[in-house]
């Protein structure tokens, strides 16, 4: 394989319309452009995304998007390979990014990796790292991995998984959630509260407001805490808030709001915790790897750092950078990446023909 590659990444799953340019150069991934153009100000008018509209301004944006971020480039030509969302995720938004993708691999004769969101989240935490070289080398000496297998936690908006890592490209669901997502509950509480859209980082905000530990008269459940499988449940808990609302009236909700989110963030935080330091000791990890639009979140952040020294305290901690959890381009290369990697060269076209992509809106892991 080459010494120096680039890719480019495109992801249009949902309401962001993203393209990147990753340079890989000695084992380490590096960022050269990473245009995110978010709609989320047209969608919290609606309290949410409008899939119809979300399409139309993907079609609007995606050009400029990929002009920015092919800007250092002369052509496509320079590129190695393009890499694309093909799923999960709203098919008439992925349809935009997808076909994007194609034109350019036909126009420039490039491979066209198909990539899952889902596992984009989780190759974020690689970029900008030494972490392949590292592990190969460890390899080398030792005949063993030194971060693998891993447990993958993805929290995003439609996602709550539990991911066994055996290896790079060796994924395999053990847990999920049974209805709402977490990042789906931050956003429907956040609506009940009258807060606007996305809900996470405006939970996150009024939480921050509480400085006391003890939250008076306000608790809520962790649903399926201590169940014997490593899934989840969140729409429990948002009901909980809704009957809450309506058992205080509209003056006192409004004055508990910052008690409201910092217990509904907290027993989101705990069900996520215990529920991966339980997998990861039944799988003997060696490394958690966080992912998804939740694993900004600073407080989580905050705690798993605490219960990982503390608990696992052989095992490592993978947060990707705050800017590279929500939903990015150079993530998509990133994964792109590694599934050109396990390819020899010579069979990259075959392998990643543009005519063979398929989008699936429920691409599984
Ligand atoms: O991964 P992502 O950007 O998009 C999807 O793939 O869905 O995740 C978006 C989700 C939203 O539910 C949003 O409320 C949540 O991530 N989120 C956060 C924070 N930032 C984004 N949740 C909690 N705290 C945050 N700081
Ligand atoms: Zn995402």
């Amino acid at each position: 394989m080459k010494k120096e590659l680039t890719i480019l990444g495109i992801e249009t799953s949902c309401d962001e319309t993203a393209a990147s340019l990753l340079k890989i150069k000695n084992c380490k991934l590096k960022i050269m452009t990473n245009i995110v153009s978010s709609q989320v100000k047209i969608h919290a008018q609606y309290g949410g995304v409008v899939p119809e509209v979300a399409a139309r301004k993907h079609a609007e944006n995606i050009i400029g998007v990929l002009e920015n971020a092919l800007n250092n480039q002369k052509s496509i030509l320079q590129i190695d390979a393009i890499a694309v969302t093909n799923g999960p995720g709203l098919i008439t938004s992925l349809l935009v990014g997808v076909e994007a993708a194609k034109t350019l691999a036909f126009l420039g004769r490039k491979p066209l990796i198909p990539v899952n969101h889902l596992i984009g989240h989780i190759y974020a935490n690689f970029i900008g790292k030494e972490i392949i070289e590292l592990e190969s080398q460890k390899r080398i000496d030792q005949r063993k991995s030194i971060f693998f297998p891993a447990i993958c936690l993805v929290v995003s908006g439609g996602h709550t998984e539990l991911i066994l890592m055996k290896d790079f490209e060796k994924f395999k669901k053990i847990g999920q959630s049974l209805d709402d997502a977490a990042g789906e509950c931050f956003d429907k509480v956040a609506k009940i509260l009258g807060l606007g859209y996305p809900g996470g980082p405006k939970i996150a905000n009024e939480a921050t407001k509480i400085k006391n530990k003890k939250i008076e008269n306000i608790d809520f459940p962790r649903p399926m805490i201590n169940s014997d499988d490593f899934n989840f449940s969140f729409s429990g808990l948002k009901t909980a808030v809704l009957y809450k609302t309506q058992e205080l009236d509209k003056l006192k909700t409004k004055k508990f709001i910052p008690i409201i989110c910092k217990e509904v963030q907290q027993a989101i935080i705990d069900v996520l915790i215990t529920k991966t330091v339980k997998a990861a000791k039944r799988f003997k990890a060696k490394s958690i790897i966080l992912g998804g639009g939740v694993a900004a979140n600073q407080e989580l952040r905050k705690q798993f750092t605490k219960v990982v020294k503390e608990k696992l305290f052989n095992s490592y901690l993978f947060l990707p950078d705050p800017s590279l959890c929500t939903d990015n381009a150079a993530m998509i290369a990133a994964a792109g990446y590694f599934k050109l990697k396990k390819i020899s060269q010579k069979d990259w076209f075959k392998k990643f023909d543009w005519r063979k992509i398929k989008i699936d809106p429920n691409l599984e892991i």
